[in-house]
């Protein structure tokens, strides 16, 4: 088992997660009542991608005998002033998250648990290529500026992203 305070740490990053799912999916409804369905994909597949990491921490807590607790799911914004500020938003959102996954790793640590903290090393991982993309997004989006067709070439490149389940070892 992991120590209570683990337990509840990593019961707040599952709230967490689905937390990301949601304000994903809720950015994707607004791309595509914006006209932009590559955008709506790209967020669409990245709810499914929160999911997926909700369930990793879910399927761990359950492997070690420890107890999952589902909390409430709290608002999320519902309209961005630009496509910009999405991904900015997004960025932003993603640096909290990274900053929770470290204090998970400071507090097995600590504890010397290290089967949690190995198990971490995934979402540590994870955490570089989510800011890395979201940067990028931010980048490209600033070079396009208000180029209409630049948006609307973004759009048709996002529209390709497909979901990728995690498999069944690696969510285990
Ligand atoms: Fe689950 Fe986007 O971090």
């Amino acid at each position: 088992m992991v120590s209570k305070e683990l337990e509840n740490a990593i019961n707040k990053q599952i709230n967490a997660e689905f937390w990301s799912a949601y304000l994903y999916l809720s950015m994707s409804t607004w791309f595509a009542h914006e006209a932009l369905p590559g955008f709506a994909n790209w967020f669409k597949v990245q709810f499914q991608e929160e999911q997926d990491h909700a369930l990793k921490f879910m399927n761990y807590l359950i492997s070690k005998g420890n107890k999952v607790e589902l909390k409430p799911i709290e608002k999320v914004d519902t309209t961005w002033s630009s496509v910009l500020k999405a991904f900015e938003d997004t960025l932003e959102h993603e640096k909290v998250v990274t900053s929770l996954i470290n204090n998970l790793v400071s507090v097995s640590r600590k504890e010397n648990d290290y089967a949690t903290e190995n198990m971490l090393q995934w979402f540590v991982n994870e955490q570089v290529e989510e800011e890395e993309t979201a940067q990028a997004m931010i980048d490209s989006l600033k070079l396009i500026g208000s180029n209409g067709f630049g948006i609307y070439t973004m759009d048709k490149e996002l529209a390709q992203r497909s979901y990728t389940p995690l498999t069944a070892t690696t969510t285990a």
